[in-house]
């Protein structure tokens, strides 16, 4: 009996000490200061950087924005209220459309006309199911229309022809009684439409046709010949370049191409394993995978980094803009659904990882114009994920809310001091910061804690600024993998943060693995 007592006796004072070890750690705060050189403007955010992606891919289209008239689900003219009226609220400023893989299978006469005349395809990339062509381009003209947003339409190169990309603009843009023009008045718009950015072609590289640069780079020019459109009215032409670490594509076409190129796309997916094969689950990882996802994605600064120098070589005067037309978190196939409908959880992770590419790309704004993340509703790291009639905003979509200000704004440079975060062996920088001056002249600050147990403390001073206070929105939740569901739509959602002043400081305290966007005035 005495020997039994004594046992629980010591389970309880090993549980006391641990217990209270973990929560001391827990406690022990990183240190952090930023300085915000107010005095040192950047260049602007294009708020294209914050553009997103919609292809036909599983629910993304069909399903995700586009239910049909006939539906029960609450719609307008097909498309569901709940995602038009959360994407308007977002602000998107561009959708890409209709793909990735699927551009270059599009043939855009299959979209137009009455619905129920248009052909039945086979979605051939993703999923073999029935593409029924129901979303063509009026459709997503007036898509674009109802959530405000610009358009950028990628062109099919793989499998189409020169003639057919030249139509499809005279079809969309001309003012005149062409045919073509004609057509698209009978089809129920009679002012033409403006394309505000038009991709010759998609992963040339890959499923856009497996081409070499040198192969693509005299199709671009021939292509970017023959796309004829009113005075005024030209769409920023974006050539298909390369991916990943890759810089090959981005030198042979700034060798080889001399005018018509506005841009070069560039694609990178994060993996938690950098292993395609075995990516890793979108939920129910380790801090292991935590760390990993993080490390992976930033590896993003170095591609930039690499390929912009060879554009500054290469175009000194920076006419080319540098688009990360496809970014986001690409996890292993959900148990129980088709794996090519690449429909993925979206957690607190995934949310850390928009902040740190969002960072990542303010201060690359200089000449990254634009970027799409993959992809807008139901597919990869979406923004919505729906559920028949329902549907939940991922945490991705709070941390796009909350950097609402930072499009259009001034980029101002930061001093960061910061530890590392390391688990095992692997480390990155403990914060993720940007700055900006939004349109309204507010100093906007936006940071990420990536460390999962510790809080940090940020002392933030402003050069050639002044503030008393800042105040924002905070996004935290108490697992890493923390979601949104149809079921529990507001388990991870921005919570109000107000900063205090210490001295000519201001200190912002972020919890442990975290987002907040302050406001310092
Ligand atoms: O976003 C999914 C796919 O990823 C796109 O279709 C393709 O461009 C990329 O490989």
């Amino acid at each position: 009996m005495l020997r039994r007592r004594t046992r629980w006796l010591s389970i309880f004072l090993t549980c006391a000490l641990a217990c209270t070890t973990s929560a001391v750690m827990a406690q022990k705060a990183v240190d952090v200061s930023v300085t915000i050189r107010a005095n040192e403007p950047g260049p602007t955010i294009n708020p294209n950087i914050y553009g997103q992606f919609a292809e036909h891919l599983g629910a993304g289209i069909y399903e995700g924005v586009w239910v049909g008239e006939d539906s029960n689900i609450p719609n307008t003219n097909g498309y569901r209220n709940d995602v038009i009226a959360a994407l308007r609220d977002l602000k998107v400023p561009l959708v890409r459309w209709p793909g990735g893989c699927f551009a270059d299978e599009y043939h855009w006469r299959e979209g137009i006309g009455p619905r129920e005349k248009r052909p039945v395809k086979v979605n051939t990339h993703w999923g073999g199911v029935p593409e029924t062509n129901a979303f063509g381009t009026h459709e997503f003209m007036a898509f674009a229309e109802m959530i405000g947003a610009k358009v950028y339409i990628s062109g099919n190169v793989g499998s189409g022809t020169l003639q057919e990309m030249a139509d499809w603009l005279e079809y969309l843009t001309s003012d005149t009684v062409s045919t073509l023009a004609n057509l698209r008045r009978e089809n129920g718009r009679e002012k033409p439409w403006e394309v505000h950015f038009f991709g010759i072609g998609n992963e040339t590289w890959g499923c856009g046709g497996n081409m070499r640069p040198e192969y693509y780079a005299d199709l671009f020019r021939q292509y970017a010949t023959y796309i004829k459109t009113p005075p005024g009215h030209r769409p920023k032409i974006v050539a298909s370049g390369g991916n990943d670490e890759g810089t090959r594509w981005v030198e042979v076409l700034t060798t080889m191409v001399e005018r018509d190129m506005n841009a070069i796309s560039h694609h990178y997916y994060t993996t938690p394993t950098g292993v395609w094969a075995k990516k890793g689950n979108s939920t129910g990882f380790g801090e292991d995978q935590w760390i990993s996802t993080f490390a992976n994605t930033m590896r993003i600064e170095e591609f930039i980094k690499n390929n912009v120098a060879i554009l500054d070589k290469n175009d000194p005067k920076g006419k080319i803009g540098f688009y990360v037309d496809e970014w986001g978190t690409w996890y292993d196939p959900e148990p129980g659904r088709e794996p090519g409908f690449l429909y993925q959880q979206n957690t607190l992770r995934d949310a850390l990882v928009a902040a740190i590419n969002l960072n990542i790309f303010h201060h690359h704004a200089r000449r990254v114009h634009m970027t799409n993340i993959a992809q807008m509703v139901n597919v990869l790291q979406a923004m919505i994920l729906t559920d028949g009639p329902r549907m939940a905003l991922t945490p991705t979509y709070h941390v796009f809310h909350m950097y609402r200000p930072f499009q259009g704004a001034t980029f101002l440079p930061t001093d960061v001091k910061a530890p590392q975060y390391s688990h095992g062996n692997v480390s990155v920088p403990a914060i993720s910061v940007s700055a900006a001056r939004d349109t309204e002249g507010r100093i906007q600050l936006a940071l990420a804690n990536l460390d999962p147990n510790r809080e940090a403390v940020v002392k933030t001073n402003l050069q050639g600024a002044s503030a008393k206070s800042a105040s924002g929105r905070l996004l935290t939740a108490k697992q890493m993998d923390a979601r949104n569901t149809v079921d529990a739509p507001e388990s991870v959602k921005p919570t109000s943060l107000t900063a205090k002043r210490s001295g000519d400081a201001i200190v912002i305290t972020l919890p442990p693995k975290s987002v907040a966007v302050v406001q310092l005035q």
